[in-house]
């Protein structure tokens, strides 16, 4: 692994940080949010939050994730790599941490929109135990596009399946591991 990505820091993400949100959101995304959505978003949603991962002595923003939780719910809406880094683990790392966040506020599902051509991404859900459970007919635009609507319980989490952490979740108490009760949309 590269030695930038030894060491790697998890934290929200704050107003001081958009400029840099804003390079991965542009270097994703064709459709990216602009600094107006992103703002509304974490500023004015108080069921939404974000996470940044930092890596090396600049400590620059390498990965990012935007979430709205309601309830025992978690919908991830926009996860993003800097492109330089892809493909180094860095999206797998973030989505565990922010699973483990998740948990620790009750969380029991977690629910994401993926587009039908991204196999990157899909690859990355599918190797963390989401499956498909519903589809979402022309829900992006550049271009026109059906969403898989993925979702997974905490004991489809492979990223949790070490024994250890799972049990020591488990006998906190904090979570019930339920079958998934995500409603197919049509
Ligand atoms: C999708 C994305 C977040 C993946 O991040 P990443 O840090 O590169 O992912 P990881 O290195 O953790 O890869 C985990 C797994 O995902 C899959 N994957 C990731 N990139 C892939 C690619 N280019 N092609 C095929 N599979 C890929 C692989 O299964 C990979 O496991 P492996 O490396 O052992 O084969 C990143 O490519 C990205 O930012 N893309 C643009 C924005 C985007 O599509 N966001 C998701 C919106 S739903």
């Amino acid at each position: 692994m590269d030695s930038l990505l030894t060491q790697l820091h998890f934290s929200t993400g704050e107003i001081s940080d958009l400029d840099e949100m804003m390079v991965i959101e542009h270097a994703s995304f064709s459709r990216p949010w602009t600094e107006g959505m992103m703002l509304a978003e974490l500023f004015n949603n108080p069921v939404a939050f974000s996470m940044v991962v930092r890596a090396g002595e600049d400590e620059k923003i390498v990965a990012q994730v935007f979430m709205r939780l309601m309830l025992d719910e978690l919908h991830l809406l926009n996860l993003g790599v800097h492109p330089r880094w892809r493909r180094h683990g860095l999206g797998t790392q973030l989505i565990q941490h922010v699973l483990k966040t998740a948990i620790e506020k009750g969380t029991e599902r977690v629910i994401l929109e993926v587009r039908a051509s991204n196999e990157a991404a899909q690859g990355l859900y599918q190797k963390m135990g989401f499956r498909q459970i519903g589809l979402r007919k022309n829900y992006y635009c550049k271009p026109t596009e059906n969403a898989l609507l993925l979702g997974c319980t905490l004991e489809d989490i492979q990223a949790f399946s070490e024994t250890e952490t799972k049990q020591e979740i488990e006998n906190q108490g904090k979570i019930k591991i339920n079958a998934c009760n995500i409603i197919n949309t049509p």
